[in-house]
C-alpha cells in the first residue's frame, strides 16, 4: 500500500474487505468502490467537483429529519428506486405491476364500506374507481385488502394541508364475495415531489421538471397473494413521459372517462360532470 498509483488504487482497496465475515457486506463493498473508482476516472473529477458532491451530499443528509427523506428522494429522482423496484417485484407477465411506494404513504387510513367517498369534503371533480382483484387464472378474490391515497385536484396531499388535522383522500376497502371494489373520490391532479432541497438544486441544475403525472396509489393484499404497492395514472396526463421518479408503467396508465349525464351520476350517487376509472388488479400467488 506504499506505491499506490492510479492503476492500483482500486485494487488496494478492494483487499482491505477480505477479512469482512458477512460475505454479502464483502460483495457490496467491492462493487461499490469498484463503480466510484470507476466513476471518478470515467468524469477525471476534479478537487472542486469533489467538494460540491461532498457539499451536496451533506445538505442531503441535513435536509432529512422524521417527515423529510431527502436522500430516499434522491434515489426516486435518479432512478435508483426504480430499478431497485423493478429488480425486487419482477412478476409474470399480466399481474399488475408494481411502482414507487412515494413518502406519502400513513398506514391506518380509515376503512371505508365499498361505495364511500374518500375524499370526504375536500372538492373536486367527482371520481368514481370500480374494478375487482383477481387472481391470474381469472378468479375473484374476496376479502382483498385496498389502501388508497392520493393527492388533491391541487397537487397536494394531506400531510401538506396545513389546516388539516388527522387524514383525508386515504381509505382502506375490502373487495366484496365477487373481488369487487368500487368508491368514490376526487380527480387528482399533476403535482410537484418535494423541491426546496438539494434536490430541487439538482432539477433545476440539470433543467428537470419536478412533477409526478397525476395518480392514484394503492397497496392491494390478499391472504395467500404477493402484496402490490402501485399507482393508476391518468391517461393524457402532460407528464406521463416525464415523471420527475420514473414511476410510470404502461400497463397502469388508464382513462379517466368523463361523464356528463345527469342519469348516470343519480344512478352512481355523484354529481355530473363525473369521471369512471376502472381496473382489475391481478395479485400472484404467494
Ligand atoms: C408520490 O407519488 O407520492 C411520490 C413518489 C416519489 C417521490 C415523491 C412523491
Ligand atoms: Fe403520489
Amino acid at each position: 500500500m506504499r506505491n499506490l498509483t492510479e492503476a492500483n488504487v482500486t485494487e488496494a482497496v478492494i483487499q482491505t474487505f477480505e477479512g469482512t465475515p458477512n460475505e454479502r457486506l464483502k460483495e457490496i463493498m467491492t462493487s461499490l468502490v469498484k463503480h466510484l473508482h470507476a466513476f471518478i476516472r470515467d468524469v477525471n473529477l476534479t478537487e472542486a467537483e469533489w467538494l460540491a458532491g461532498i457539499q451536496f451530499l451533506t445538505a442531503t443528509g441535513q435536509m432529512c429529519d422524521d417527515k423529510r427523506q431527502e436522500f430516499i428522494l434522491l434515489s426516486d429522482t435518479l432512478g435508483a428506486t426504480t430499478l431497485k423496484d423493478l429488480i425486487n417485484n419482477r412478476r409474470p407477465p399480466g399481474m399488475t405491476e408494481y411502482t414507487i411506494l412515494g413518502p406519502f404513504y400513513r398506514q391506518d387510513a380509515p376503512e371505508l364500506p365499498l361505495g364511500s367517498n374518500m375524499a370526504g369534503d375536500i372538492s373536486g371533480e367527482p371520481v368514481v374507481v370500480r374494478g375487482r382483484v383477481l387472481a391470474p387464472d381469472g378468479r375473484p378474490i374476496p376479502n382483498a385488502m385496498l389502501d388508497v391515497w392520493q393527492a388533491d385536484a391541487e397537487g397536494n396531499y394531506d400531510l401538506q394541508m396545513p389546516d388539516l388535522e388527522g387524514m383525508a383522500l386515504r381509505a382502506i376497502f375490502l373487495t366484496d364475495s365477487e373481488g369487487r371494489f368500487n368508491f368514490h373520490t376526487i380527480k387528482p391532479s399533476f403535482y410537484p415531489i418535494p423541491h426546496d432541497g438539494p434536490v430541487g438544486q439538482m432539477l433545476i441544475a440539470t433543467r428537470r421538471h419536478p412533477y409526478r403525472p397525476a395518480h392514484i396509489h394503492f397497496i392491494v393484499s390478499a391472504d395467500g397473494y404477493a402484496s402490490v404497492t402501485t399507482e393508476l395514472f391518468a391517461e393524457g396526463d402532460p407528464y406521463l413521459d416525464s415523471d420527475a421518479v420514473f414511476g410510470v408503467r404502461g400497463s397502469l396508465v388508464v382513462p379517466f372517462v368523463r361523464h356528463e349525464s345527469a342519469n348516470e351520476a343519480a344512478r352512481l350517487n355523484v354529481s355530473a360532470p363525473f369521471y369512471t376509472v376502472d381496473y382489475d388488479f391481478v395479485l400472484e400467488p404467494a
